[in-house]
């Protein structure tokens, strides 16, 4: 199959809607960025990628990063995980308080926010640091993205927190309902830095091939977590990767995929490859509008998904 003659045609076919969307604009950091963009990579399990765009221009991965801080919260808790939070779709907005509320603070599944800071307190609890715990997700990030040169932004991750109001909102509620260990201040803070963590397409579809394995790096041989592990975040990235619009993304594009607020969105096919995607521009859920649209035409292109 011709990967960049697709890739090519997509990047042709998405251009009439770069305008759709709007960028997310709760902080400065992220507001200022150029609607306009637009990437898009695949990585094969030997390593070849095939790349249109922008795919060198960082981003900010945001919720992305829930993914890399789940794998991780799964390999040292295992099923443990599960008493603190849930597998199941939301249906509602990423940042919304009215479920956690009704459900005693146990967060449905690790992608929303609530989750996502959960799972972060739980990685807190096992290093025993809040420095510790942040510098381990980046370590982690940087091995499976192969790629030493990845860092967070500081200025992003500032500004999250000097507007965080409802993350540390949704912290204190599982707090109160003896659900979350640590400092609420020191977790969040903890959990904006991940999501402050700045990659581009290329490093990102890099990132999904321990996913696409069953959960071994096919190119380094890395084993990073088993087998059932890798089923079940797949599983969770289909069902709930994209928040109230899951459904949607599972019956247009039809793979486990994980988007983020920056505009990222990542992809996984089963065996085959890992895929990133990136523009700005967001749909009513907060998913990238453009970026899901290439996904769509990516599937129909190639026949690859994983229905
Ligand atoms: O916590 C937040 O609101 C952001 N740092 C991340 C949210 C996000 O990426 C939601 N995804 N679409």
């Amino acid at each position: 199959m011709d990967y960049q003659k697709i890739l090519n045609e997509i990047s042709e076919e998405i251009k009439p809607y770069l305008n759709e969307g709007k960028v997310a604009d709760y902080i400065p950091a992220l507001a200022n960025v150029d609607p306009n963009q637009f990437a898009m990579s695949i990585t094969m399990f030997d390593g070849t990628q095939y790349s249109v765009g922008n795919a060198d221009t960082l981003f900010s991965i945001q919720s992305i990063s829930k993914v890399f801080t789940f794998t991780l919260a799964l390999k040292y808790y295992s099923t443990d995980l599960y008493k603190r939070l849930g597998h199941e779709p939301s249906g509602n907005p990423f940042n919304s308080l009215v479920q956690l509320e009704y459900e005693h603070g146990k967060p449905r599944n690790p992608f929303i926010n609530a989750g996502a800071i959960n799972v972060t307190d739980a990685l807190v609890s096992h290093y025993k640091d809040e420095d510790i715990a942040y510098k381990e997700v980046l370590e982690f990030i940087r091995s499976i993205a192969d790629d030493h040169t990845i860092d967070s932004n500081p200025v992003v991750s500032a500004s999250e927190m000097e507007h965080g109001f409802r993350n540390i909102s949704l912290a204190n509620l599982m707090k109160s309902f003896n659900n979350f260990d640590n400092n609420v201040n020191e977790v969040v803070n903890v959990y904006f830095k991940h999501c402050s963590v700045e990659m581009n397409t290329k490093m990102l579809s890099r990132a999904m091939l321990y996913l696409a394995n069953h959960g071994v790096d096919p190119i380094t041989d890395k084993t990073y977590i088993s087998t059932q592990q890798a089923k079940r975040i797949n599983a969770v990235m289909l069902t709930c990767g994209h928040y109230d619009a899951s459904g949607d993304f599972a019956f247009h594009v039809g793979l486990p995929g994980k988007s983020g607020v920056g505009g990222g969105i990542v992809a996984v096919v089963p065996k085959m490859m890992g895929i990133s995607v990136f523009s700005p521009a967001l749909n009513a859920q907060g998913n990238s509008l453009v970026g899901t649209m290439a996904l769509e035409l990516f599937t129909n292109k190639t026949g690859f998904s994983i229905f």
